[in-house]
């Protein structure tokens, strides 16, 4: 099978932004929601409930993704303190004070896909968190503006990488962003690491839609799986952040459909 990315027109990319409008409007009720005390189940079905008043479908709900072969079972992915990405909600998963929740979600309207994600600080945390947040929101931004036609992919994880160098954080390995549209996870990968780049490099051209999402811990880039089969923790325990948005590369320049 040949692999290919996909380029949309300004009408498609509309339609790739009606479903993130609805991620961003889900991901601001969860932000405002989070408290200690809920289970991340609760959470879950938060996301479950705000999308269907939106219309819209939950993305990662029964979907089988690229890299596994087995369905996701619910909408969300949870991911507290040492989890970096993919955590499974779960009943018995008790969010308190000081924790770090990431939240990644996506929909789907009319056959087309946003896909965004927020890590939410509960309470007072430490100042280490604080800046792991900090950095991981700021290597977000500086990736979508690194996202304009003509630049090179690599130009993306230059941002991010060099990013986490500077606030002595990690970018960790493997994991990493996405193009997407039709499809939840489509090509090029979009990596956080350097080392995750490879020798080919690609050109950003004018209709690329891509999930640009920096996972950065405090203390190493490797991760290991945890037994549930999706949860992605780091490998040392240290916390882990996580933020994305679904950008479309345009003749305007780089937009951020996942934002309300
Ligand atoms: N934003 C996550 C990612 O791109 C979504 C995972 S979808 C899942 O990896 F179904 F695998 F959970
Ligand atoms: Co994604």
């Amino acid at each position: 099978m040949k692999k290919g990315i996909e380029l949309y027109s300004f009408k498609e990319i509309e339609k790739i932004r009606a479903a993130c409008r609805v991620v961003a409007e889900v991901l601001s009720v969860v932000a405002k929601s989070i408290k200690p005390g809920m289970s991340t189940w609760d959470i879950e079905m938060i996301v479950r409930e705000e999308t269907k008043k939106r219309g819209a479908k939950p993305a990662f709900l029964n979907y089988k993704p690229p890299f596994s072969n087995v369905r996701y079972p619910a909408a969300a992915c949870i991911s507290v303190n040492d989890e970096v990405v993919h955590g499974l909600p779960k009943k018995d998963k008790v969010i308190k004070e000081g924790d770090l929740v990431s939240v990644d979600f996506g929909a789907i309207i009319n056959g087309y896909a946003g896909d965004s994600a927020i890590t939410v600080a509960v309470g007072e945390v430490d100042p280490d968190r604080k800046r792991l947040l900090e950095a991981t929101k700021k290597a977000l931004e500086r990736a979508v503006e690194r996202a304009v036609a003509g630049n090179w992919l690599s130009d993306i994880v230059e941002a991010i990488h060099s990013t986490a160098e500077e606030y002595g954080v990690y970018p960790v390995l493997k994991y990493g962003g996405h193009g997407i549209g039709k499809k939840v996870h489509e090509e090029p990968f979009v990596p956080n690491n350097r080392k995750d780049l490879g020798k080919k490099d690609i050109k950003l051209r004018q209709g690329m839609v891509i999930a640009i999402e920096p996972m950065f811990s405090l203390g190493t880039e490797e991760t290991v799986s945890d037994g549930d089969g999706w949860t992605v923790r780091t490998k040392d325990g240290s916390p882990a952040a996580h933020f994305e948005h679904t950008v479309a590369v345009t003749k305007q320049g780089p937009i951020v459909l996942t934002e309300i």
